[in-house]
């Protein structure tokens, strides 16, 4: 057998019988990709799973993840909010969507070792994470509102947006060039808009809607890029507010 077609049979075991013992070593293999922006072999992908989703619930602790906490996924009904019914097209959408990767990569010797990695997070007999994850992501976006408390954003920026965009301002140890420095950026790209033609009438209200915009729906629903969506439930409405205070047109 090629290690090509060893490796396929040994993901086959792993949806039927769960050979934990077998499949240890593919497990390893799958846990340190994980952690592995280079997974997706994309150039222009700077994100491992791990830059999105914790491991395990107490493995996050204060940080604000846009995705779910990937112990007990593997046997989760549903996924997305109920969006998705099959693990497979659940990563394949953060796989081409946030990395940038082909799918077909998926069905490889680094999938597997995904898969067998997430069947490893739950194993029988353990409930943990096993639970459908409720996430909403609302259709219509609105601005939050005036009001936003700026030593709470601070604390809260640093829990949801550090990560990848840097310190605010600054920028200084973002993810990679192609993370925006904010909010300069959305400043400069969206503060001349003509408020008119997009139905406002006062420019603060227009810029904390473009950034709760975004935040809400990252690169889906008609943006670009590869920015993930926070849903309510990842971010509150009032973490939401508070970030927005960021946001302020000269
Ligand atoms: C840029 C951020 C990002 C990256 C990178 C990312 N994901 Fe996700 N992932 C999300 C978001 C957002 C969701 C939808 C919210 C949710 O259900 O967790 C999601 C959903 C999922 C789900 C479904 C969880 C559920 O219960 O609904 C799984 C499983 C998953 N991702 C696995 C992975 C794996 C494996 C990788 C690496 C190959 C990965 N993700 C990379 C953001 C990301
Ligand atoms: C997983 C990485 C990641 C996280 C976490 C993240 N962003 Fe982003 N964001 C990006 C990237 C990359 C871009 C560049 C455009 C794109 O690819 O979507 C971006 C773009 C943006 C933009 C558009 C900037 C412009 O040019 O107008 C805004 C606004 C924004 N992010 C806000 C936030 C806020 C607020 C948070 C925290 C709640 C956050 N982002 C968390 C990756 C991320």
């Amino acid at each position: 057998m090629s290690p090509r077609a060893l490796l396929a049979a040994l993901a086959l075991a792993a949806a039927s019988c769960a050979d934990t013992e077998r499949l240890a070593p593919l497990a390893a293999r799958g846990a340190l990709l994980a952690a592995d922006a280079r997974v997706t072999r994309s150039q222009y992908n700077s994100f491992s799973c791990l830059t999105c989703h914790a491991v395990s619930r107490a493995a996050q602790g204060q940080r604000v993840l846009p995705g779910a906490p990937l112990t007990g996924a593997a046997r989760r009904p549903t996924f997305w909010g109920g969006e998705v019914t099959h693990l497979r097209e659940a990563v394949e959408r953060c796989w081409t969507g946030f990395m940038r990767g082909v799918p077909a990569d998926l069905d490889g010797p680094d999938g597997q070792s995904l898969g067998a990695w997430l069947d490893s997070l739950a194993p029988e007999g353990s409930t943990e994470g096993t639970a459908a994850v409720t996430t909403t992501w609302p259709r219509v976006v609105r601005d939050p509102g005036e009001g936003g408390d700026r030593a709470r954003a601070q604390a809260v920026w640093s829990r949801a947006c550090a990560t990848c965009h840097g310190a605010i301002e600054t920028a200084a140890g973002r993810i990679s060039p192609l993370a925006s420095v904010l909010p300069r950026d959305t400043i400069v790209e969206h503060c001349d808009d003509d408020l008119a033609a997009v139905g406002y009438t006062d420019r603060q209200a227009y810029i904390r809607a473009i950034v709760t915009e975004k935040t809400r729906h990252g690169s889906f629903l008609g943006y670009a890029g590869v920015m993930p969506p926070f849903s309510t439930e990842a971010l509150s409405d009032g973490d939401m507010r508070d970030l927005a205070a960021f946001f302020r047109c000269p």
